[in-house]
C-alpha cells in the first residue's frame, strides 16, 4: 500500500519507518528535515496546509498521522487540530478510506478518569480536561470522528502513554536491568509503537466495529488500569516487550544476571 506519513521525522517516525518499509511504498511529511539515514520519499510540508496535503495525498491508501506539537497555544491548536481536519478533508477529496491517528492517552482519559478509575477502556467518553496537548488533540479527534461519518472514512486513534527503549522496560530480549525507579508506569516499547501502526494499517476495515475506532497501546498489568484486551482483539496487536520488571522492582546486575529483591 501506499502510505502517507505526517509528521513523520520525530521520534515515533523512525519506529514507524523501520516497521512498515519492507512492506509498504512510505512517503514522509514534516516541516523538519528527515535524519540522513532516511534514504526514501519526502516532502517538507505542515499539517496544516490543506491544499498542500489535498495534492500530496492522490493515489495514497493510508494517511498516518505523528504529528503533534505539545505547547504554545496557536501553534498546538494548528497542528494538533487543524492538523486533522486537513488530513479528513485530504481524504475526503482523494476517496482515502482509512486514516491512523495518534495521541496520549489523556487525550480521552484526562485527569478525572486517570486518579480515580480502573479498568480504563478506548470507548469511554473523552475527558481530556484543560490541558493544551490533551485538549487540542481531544478536538482534533473529534473533527476526525464528524468526517469519518459523513463522509464514510474509517479512522483509527492510538493512545499511548509513554514510550520507552525496550532496554529501559527490561525482560525483553537484551535483558538489561537496573535498580531505577519507574518515573512513568505505563510504557510502550518504541518497536512496539511501530508495530502497533503497522497493525492499523494493515487491519481490514470490515473488522472495525464503527467508522472511528480507538485503541490503548499498553502492555497488560495485573491491576487492569488500562483495558488494552480490544486491541489485540481487533487490531491483532500484542507487545514484544513488558512491564513486569518496571513493576515488581526486582534488581538485576547486569555482569553477572543474578537477580537480587530489594
Ligand atoms: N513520545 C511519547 O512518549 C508519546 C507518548 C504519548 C503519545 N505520543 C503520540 O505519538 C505521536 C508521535 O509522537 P512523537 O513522540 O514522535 O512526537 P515528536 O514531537 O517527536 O514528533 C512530532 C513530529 O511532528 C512534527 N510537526 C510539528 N509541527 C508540524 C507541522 N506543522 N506539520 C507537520 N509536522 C509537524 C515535528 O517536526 C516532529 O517531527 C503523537 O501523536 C504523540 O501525541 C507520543
Amino acid at each position: 500500500m501506499k502510505i502517507l506519513i505526517v509528521g513523520g521525522n520525530g521520534m515515533l517516525g523512525p519506529w514507524v519507518v523501520k516497521a512498515m518499509k519492507n512492506k509498504h511504498d512510505l512517503m514522509l511529511t514534516d516541516i523538519n528535515e528527515p535524519p540522513s539515514s532516511y534514504d526514501g520519499e519526502y516532502k517538507k510540508l505542515s499539517v496544516d496546509d490543506v491544499d498542500g496535503l489535498v495534492k500530496l495525498s492522490s493515489g495514497v491508501d493510508v494517511i498516518v498521522n505523528l504529528s503533534v506539537l505539545r505547547e504554545d497555544r496557536k501553534l498546538a491548536f494548528d497542528v494538533n487540530t487543524l492538523g486533522n481536519y486537513s488530513i479528513m478533508v485530504a481524504a475526503r477529496e482523494n476517496g482515502i478510506k482509512k486514516i491512523v491517528n495518534t495521541g496520549p492517552h489523556f487525550q480521552l482519559v484526562g485527569p478525572q478518569y486517570e486518579e480515580w478509575d480502573f479498568n480504563l477502556n478506548p470507548d469511554m467518553p473523552h475527558q481530556p480536561g484543560t490541558r493544551l496537548y490533551a485538549l487540542t488533540k481531544s478536538l482534533g479527534q473529534e473533527i476526525c470522528r464528524v468526517f469519518s461519518e459523513t463522509y464514510d472514512i474509517h479512522v483509527i486513534t492510538l493512545l499511548f502513554y509513554n514510550m520507552k527503549h525496550h532496554w529501559d522496560l527490561g525482560g525483553g530480549e537484551d535483558d538489561i536491568l537496573y535498580n531505577v525507579d519507574m518515573q512513568v508506569p505505563y510504557s510502550t516499547a518504541w518497536p512496539d509503537c511501530g508495530d502497533a501502526i503497522k497493525c492499523a494499517v494493515e487491519v481490514p476495515i470490515e473488522n472495525l466495529n464503527s467508522n472511528c475506532e480507538s485503541f490503548f497501546i499498553l502492555p497488560d498489568l495485573p491491576h487492569k488500569k488500562f483495558n488494552s484486551s480490544k486491541t489485540n482483539k481487533v487490531l491483532g496487536w500484542t507487545p514484544r516487550y513488558h512491564l513486569e520488571n518496571l513493576w515488581n522492582k526486582e534488581m538485576r546486575n547486569p555482569e553477572s544476571h543474578h537477580t537480587e529483591a530489594y
